[in-house]
């Protein structure tokens, strides 16, 4: 029984996440903003009222939650706000930059001390985060946030692998959730393929950046 930590499972992917991890009899703690009916039943260890970008309530939380050892920590809350050069909104870019690149630093950081030999870190990313693989534009704060995030990935392999922990970026791919209006790939074969790849990773995967399925993307 692995034990896992998921941010922003109350929807979307992070909810599909907990729903695989619990289904192979794991033991799922979650921070979320809120709950849900459907959360519940399926997460006895959650802790709301936490939004990733509040560094007291991440901390608060972790303090909360004891010692226990981690196995694998999904940083998966995120956020997307659509823009393109015209439709530049500086405070949405910024609000990404908090969540989706800040918010899992301080998630790391609040709960490093329960990770150890073997834990695996994922950071979920976005293939929008390639500096080398774009080729559309647009999407500046979500691209700038996923890229900032990619490098906080990077950083953490060098510094935690030292003490044998494993850390990787992950694109999903396209999920259909409401971050893509459902289009896209249902989040329930995505989360079992993340899964499914997470449990199969290696220290010498730690630092790289993978589909789901386990395939580089480039940085
Ligand atoms: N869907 C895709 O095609 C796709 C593709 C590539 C990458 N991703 C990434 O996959 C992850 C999950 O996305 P999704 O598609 O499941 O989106 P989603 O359905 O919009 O769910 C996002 C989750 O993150 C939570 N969240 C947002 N801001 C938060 C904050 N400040 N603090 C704590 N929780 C927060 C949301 O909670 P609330 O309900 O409280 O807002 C929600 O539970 C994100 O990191 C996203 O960037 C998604």
């Amino acid at each position: 029984m692995a034990r896992v930590l998921i941010t922003g499972a109350e929807s979307g992917l992070g909810l599909a996440l907990l729903r695989a991890y619990t289904d192979a009899g794991d033991s799922v703690s979650v921070l979320c903003r809120r709950t849900s009916s459907e959360l519940t039943p399926l997460a006895p260890d959650m802790h709301a009222d936490v939004d990733v970008t509040n560094t007291a309530a991440v901390y608060r939380a972790a303090a909360a939650m004891g010692d226990a050892p981690i196995d694998v920590l999904i940083n998966n809350a995120g956020i997307m706000i659509e823009d393109d050069i015209d439709r530049l909104d500086i405070a949405a870019a910024r609000l990404q930059f908090e969540v989706n690149a800040l918010g899992p630093l301080n998630v790391a950081l609040a709960f490093r001390r329960r990770l150890h030999i073997g834990s695996r870190v994922i950071n979920i990313s976005s293939r929008l985060g390639s500096i080398s693989d774009n080729e559309s534009g647009d999407d500046y704060g979500y691209r700038m946030s996923k890229a900032a995030q990619n490098m906080l990935t990077s950083n953490l392999a060098i510094e935690l692998g030292k003490e044998g922990i494993c850390v990787v970026a992950m694109h999903p791919g396209i999920v259909a959730t409401e971050m893509t209006g459902n289009q896209g790939t249902p989040a329930d074969e995505v989360a079992g393929d993340l899964k499914r790849t997470i449990g199969g990773l290696e220290m010498a995967r730690s630092g790289s950046f993978l589909d789901r399925f386990g395939e580089e993307i480039p940085w």
